[in-house]
Parts: structure tokens; sequence; C-alpha cells
């Protein structure tokens, strides 16, 4: 018999964040937007009334992940009707590839432009087809919106979006628009909310930081806003990424060397090690002013870590101009470097480009690089071992919970035994052991530095 009782049902949502922090960023807005709109979050695809997955499409390996879970999500929304699914993030900037998610089921795609407009365009989506909603430009930077960021001690703040420097095998700047950065007011009111709310680090983000500044009406560059970060009390540090080589200034060398807060650690991609492929790839500078680059940090930043993004298989690349990248490796003594496949991306420079490689050249190359560069980030974490090193606590480690995980100020992932009273504080930690990857320590006792 009915009771009378009516169960109002709120509806849930799961999104499924690709790519990189910039996205990881956008869905902690698109969770806010969702959660305003009366969403709560599912605790699995199949108990989510709506699927978000917020995707990326710098390389295609990226691409073919989201495909694939495109393929498995569309057999559960064939049992639970109710399911919507929206796509957004950088793939649904791509025209080709919204013509293939036609057919695979997605009620919604939204761009990178337009997320604010989330809770509208799904009001709209899922009566006939899939509903495009996306913006071909970025319009004005949208300042405000709800967020729901990820619990911790460490977050994300945007300082500017997009990117004016079409390197030629790369589409981020056709899929996040051009240059634009955030009012400094804009990003210190953010940042002290987060100080307050318990934040104790910030990484300040951008696909080029260090061209921050540029054509707001304010006089500000990078230098300046990380001087005025840097006077926010209640943080213990400031991390910043991604830096283009070409405009690390000695200015900025100055302030991240001088700067208490500012954390000793530069993600400089240097891409490749021969000047005809930097060239190519459009870079704007040689692999000698890389170096030099690298010796004015190391002189004016003290124990600096400069980490990279290699790619291989660039068209045109010949053994011997993989050879200058493998000697730029060993000359700099990367601390960390990702490394990557060339993907030829259609709309960018490059897609065109004669010679073209081979998977298997490109692999080859890709094995050979990673040996000798995890052998020299081996030895560089090495130097460590048996030393006492400043970590700001994060969390448990979420490969293994026992442990509790941290990073050095060079950026370095740490994992130690210590109680969850730690999250948050700075504090001492004995070096036992480096492995590739990350460092494994211990807690002297009476170690807390604050
Ligand atoms: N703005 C940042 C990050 C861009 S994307 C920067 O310039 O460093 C992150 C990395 O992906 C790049 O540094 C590059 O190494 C890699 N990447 C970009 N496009 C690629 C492509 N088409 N194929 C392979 N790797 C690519
Ligand atoms: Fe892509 Fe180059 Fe811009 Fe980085 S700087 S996002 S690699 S175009
Ligand atoms: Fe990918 Fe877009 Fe970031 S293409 S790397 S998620 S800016």
């Amino acid at each position: 018999m009915m009771t009378g009782i009516v169960r109002v049902e709120t509806p849930t949502y799961i999104i499924l964040t690709y790519g990189c922090q910039m996205n990881e960023r956008d869905s902690e807005i698109i969770a806010g937007l969702l959660e305003e709109s009366g969403y709560h979050e599912a605790s699995s695809l199949e108990e989510a009334d709506l699927v978000v997955l917020n995707t990326c499409g710098v390389r295609h390996t990226a691409e073919n992940k989201v495909f694939g879970k495109l393929g498995q999500i569309k057999v559960i929304k064939s049992k639970n009707p109710r399911m919507k699914v929206a796509l957004g993030g950088c793939m649904a900037q791509l025209p080709e590839v919204r013509g293939r998610l036609r057919k695979l089921g997605v009620d919604l795609i939204f761009g990178t432009h337009n997320i604010h407009e989330l809770p509208s365009l799904l009001e709209k989506s899922g009566t006939k087809g899939t509903l495009v909603g996306v913006w071909d430009k970025p319009g004005e930077v949208v300042e405000n919106l709800p967020d729901r960021r990820a619990p911790g001690v460490s977050s994300f703040v945007n300082i500017m979006y997009g990117c004016n420097n079409y390197c030629s095998y790369c589409i981020v700047p056709y899929v996040r628009g051009n240059e634009r950065s955030r009012a400094s007011e804009d990003i210190l009111a953010e940042i002290r909310r987060l100080v307050e709310e318990g934040v104790r680090e910030v990484t300040l983000l951008g696909q080029n930081v260090n061209s921050y500044g540029r054509g707001l009406a304010e006089e500000i560059d990078f230098a300046d806003l990380l001087t005025m970060v840097n006077r926010i009390d209640g943080l213990y540090r400031i991390r910043f990424m991604t830096s283009h080589p070409r405009d690390i200034t000695p200015k900025l060398i100055n302030a991240v060397g001088s700067l208490e807060r500012v954390c000793e650690h530069v993600h400089a991609p240097v891409q490749a090690g021969s000047n005809k492929i930097l060239q190519l790839m459009n870079r704007g500078y040689s692999a000698e002013q890389y170096i030099e680059l690298t010796e004015a940090m190391r002189a004016g930043i003290p124990g600096v870590a400069i980490t990279s993004d290699f790619i291989v298989g660039f068209p045109g690349e010949e053994e011997e101009d993989f050879a200058q990248t493998m000697e730029v490796v060993k000359k700099v003594e990367f601390d960390a470097a990702f490394t990557f496949i060339y993907s030829q991306r259609t709309g960018t420079k490059a897609f065109t480009m004669e010679n073209q490689l081979s998977r298997t050249v490109k692999t080859e190359r890709l094995i050979r690089l990673n040996e000798v560069q995890y052998k020299l980030a081996l030895e560089k974490n090495r130097r460590l071992e048996s030393k006492v090193v400043e970590v700001l606590v994060e969390g448990p480690s979420k490969t293994n919970p026992a442990k509790m995980t941290g990073r050095t100020r060079c950026n370095r992932l740490v994992m130690f035994e210590a109680p969850s009273s730690e999250v948050g504080k700075l504090i001492h930690v004995h070096i036992d052991e480096a492995k590739t990857f990350n460092l494994l320590g211990s807690v002297p006792e009476g170690n807390n530095l604050q």
C-alpha cells in the first residue's frame, strides 16, 4: 500500500577527467555548476544519471581512451534510459571528432569556452540526437563560477587560459583559444579564500605562465604576480606550470630564487635537442640557448629541479637529430621528464609535413630515451638518500593508503609513515631509499616545522 511519502530523488552525476591540470581544474568547476543545479555525485558509472567526460585531444592515445570509454558507457546507458552523456573538454572543440561522437550516444557536446553554460545546455539536451553547444572562440574570462575543489592541502589556480605559441605539432591553441590572463586581484582573492579553507600550496596554472599579464589593462608580469602571491600569509608553497623556455627572463629567475614561498622547481619543456627539429616545431630557441638557460636557472635558483617534456619522432627527425636530444638529456640532467611519441594532429602545421616517421622508429626512440632519462632521474634521486628534506604532508597515498605522501620543494614525491594529524603540515622527512619516480622516507621524532 502507498504510504503517502514521496521520495524526492536528486539526480546524480559522475565526471571522468582526462588530460592535463587545466582539465582537472575545469572538472572542479563543472562539479560546482552541477551541484548548484541540484545534482549530487554518484558513486559509480552504473548509478549516474549524468556522465560528463572532460576530454583531452593532445595525442591520439588520449582520444582513443575516450572513445574506448564511450563504448563502455553506451552499453551501460542501454540498460539505464535515464542516463545522459555529456562530453566537454578539448576533444569537443575539434569538428572532426564531433562527427564521430554523434554516433556514440552522446547527448550533449559542450566546449572549453562555455563551461558556464553547461546547466542550461543540459536542460535543452536529451530530446533528440546530440546537442552541440560549442563556442569556436573564447569570450571574456568568466569569474566567480561555483566550484567543488578536490579536497586537500594543494590546489590548482588558473592564472591564464589559452596559448598563442602555435608550436607546429600542438592542438592546444586551437582547442583552448588565444591567451587570456586573469586580473591579479581575482587570482589573489581566490588564493586568499583557499588559504582560509586550509589550502597550503597552490600551483599557478597556464599553458605558458611566464607570458602572464600580456593584454591586461594592469602593468604586470609573471614575476610581479609571484611577488604578490608570495605575500599571502598562511600559504606555505607556490608552484607554477608550464614555463615556455623562450619566456623565462632573468627577472623571473631572480623572483623564483628569492621569494621564500616559491618552490625551486621549473617545468620548462625543451621538447627536442636538434636545432633543425626545434625550428620545425616553432619553439623559438636553440638547444644552445636552452642549455644556457638551464645554467642560468641553476645559478640563480639554488637547488632548482628542472623538468621537461620531450617529443620523439617529429617529422623529419633523423637518427642524428635524435642523438642531439639524447645529448641534451645527458647534459642538463633533468630531474624528471614526460616523454611522448609524436602524434599527428589534424589542423596543426606539422600534420602536413613530409617525412612522417613510422610507429616502429618512434617507439624504438622513445624506449631509448626513457632508458637514459629514467637512469639519470634515479641517480639524481639517490643524491637525496640519507638527507632530511622538507615535505608538505598531502594525505594517504593512493597506491598504498597505509603510507602518507607529500612533496619536497623540488616536487619529488615522498612516501612515509605519519599520523593523519600531520596532513597540511610541513615536516622533515629522512630519505631512506630513492626510486626512479619517488622517494621512501621516515619521519624523525619531533620534526614539525611549524
Ligand atoms: N603548454 C605546455 C603543455 C602542452 S601539452 C607546454 O608547452 O609545455 C603537454 C605536452 O604534450 C607538450 O609539452 C608536448 O611535449 C606534448 N605534446 C603536445 N602535442 C603533441 C603531439 N602532437 N604529439 C606528441 N606530444 C605532444
Ligand atoms: Fe602547445 Fe606550444 Fe602552446 Fe605548449 S606552448 S600549449 S606545446 S602550442
Ligand atoms: Fe589535453 Fe586540452 Fe590539456 S588537449 S593536454 S586537456 S589543454
